[in-house]
């Protein structure tokens, strides 16, 4: 995604000058939302849908620019059910998560919840009973648990290894056979979601393949008449070396080449992508209060920190940030500076957990500047621990699509 630098850079400056104290906030650039998501759904083959993974950033605004772009939207709970169907009446959704609530299941009926993504042979059983009281089918898949040799690694692994994901794979055919004598439930295919944080294009390419084979003998295997995969989310965002994303371009023209060879012709493939979506038209601003040296390391304090931005923390990372110097200094003392060093950036939280960069080369930074952490649009604000030491929410603007 083409990240939109000056605009974004343009509306910060303008937010610190007219602020009398330092600022944190949330910046998220929809125009360039938009784009990307058009993007992407132009180059996917014709039979693959592009979904949604809302826990990724469910706010509104980015919700309402996706809507129209998007084959749907992907919930993992009750409660983002609810948000969808209170502001979406007519968009399809699809129902993943495990552990979902006898009321969920309820819920994602009289929703109109497309296709329920069941995570264990108990929940069917429970979702079976409940389609019988309403007197209505609902369609599933049944989300797998596949072994998969060399599964790339990823900080963020669902399956493959013990995990509390998806059904194993050995009670794969009681399921199946179960389902031969429950007409109430109509079995739709199937789903993976093996992990997140995926970087490497051919490594997903060939992980579709996997999927695709796996598929095509169980269809064989038990006679099944299948009509969508869903492959899941999972591709990354880099925040190590932002140079260097995810080749769409390359998986894209890979999955063409990969569906032509008909191993599951008639089969439609859905993608319920969430970080690589959103992440990129986010960004998290923190106003520089204080700089330090301790024991041989620069430590700067913005405001705001984890409780707003746990990103880098949760995933292990010094996230990438630009310094946009701010000019104007009105005390009668010297400014803070530093030059030509590296830093740790820290927030406002009494914790040395609050962390969101380390060890990172700055050419010059004073105390007043603003720091602009990108790719914060997805798992940032909405994983984070707003109300620990209450300090006040962030600033939020959007910059719009028109
Ligand atoms: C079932 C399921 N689908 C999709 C996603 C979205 O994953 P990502 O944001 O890595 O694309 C997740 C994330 O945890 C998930 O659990």
């Amino acid at each position: 995604m083409k990240l939109r630098l000056t605009e974004v850079f343009a509306s910060i400056r303008d937010a610190e000058d007219k602020a009398d104290e330092p600022i944190c906030a949330y910046v998220y650039d929809l125009k360039a939302l938009r784009q990307h998501v058009t993007g992407l759904v132009n180059t996917l083959p014709d039979n693959c849908k592009l979904f949604y993974a809302i826990k990724a950033n469910s706010d509104l605004p980015v919700l309402k620019t996706l809507a129209p772009l998007v084959n749907g939207f992907e919930v993992s709970s009750g409660g983002e059910l609810d948000w969808v169907r209170e502001h979406f009446a007519d968009i399809p959704v699809v129902f993943s998560g495990p552990g979902k609530l006898d009321r969920e299941l309820s819920s994602a009926i009289e929703y109109n919840v497309e296709c329920l993504h069941i995570e264990s042979f108990n929940e069917l059983q429970r979702l079976a009973e409940i389609a019988q009281r309403v007197g209505q089918v609902a369609a599933i898949l049944l989300r797998v648990n596949l072994p998969v040799d060399n599964l790339v690694k990823s900080s963020l692994i669902m399956g493959g290894k013990p995990t509390p994901f998806g059904i194993h794979i050995q009670q794969l055919k009681e399921c199946l056979s179960w389902l031969r004598v429950h007409p109430e439930i109509q079995l739709r295919g199937f789903h993976f979601h093996l992990l997140s944080h995926q970087l490497n294009a051919q490594a997903h390419l060939k992980l579709l393949e996997t999927y695709q084979l796996q598929v095509r003998q169980w269809c064989d295997e038990y006679d099944l008449n299948i009509d969508h995969v869903n492959v899941g989310g999972g591709i990354g965002i880099n925040y190590r070396q932002p140079e260097q994303q995810f080749d769409w371009e390359t998986f894209s023209t890979g999955l063409a080449t990969l569906l032509d060879n008909d191993v599951l012709s008639g089969v439609d493939i859905r993608f319920e992508l969430g970080r690589y979506i959103t992440a990129a038209c986010g960004y998290y601003v923190m106003q520089v209060i204080d700089i330090k040296h301790s024991y041989g390391k620069n430590f700067l304090i913005g405001r705001g920190g984890t409780h707003h931005f746990r990103t880098p923390y949760a995933q292990g990372h010094s996230h990438p940030f630009h310094v946009l110097p701010v000019h104007a200094w009105s005390h009668p003392y010297t400014r803070p500076k530093i030059s030509n060093e590296k830093v740790s950036i820290v927030g406002q939280l009494c914790t040395p957990k609050d962390l969101l960069a380390f060890d990172a080369p700055v050419k010059s930074v004073c105390c007043g500047d603003l720091l602009v952490f990108p790719y914060a649009g997805a798992y940032a604000w909405n994983i984070s621990h707003h109300d620990f030491l209450r300090h006040p929410y962030p600033m939020k603007w959007y910059l719009p699509v028109e």
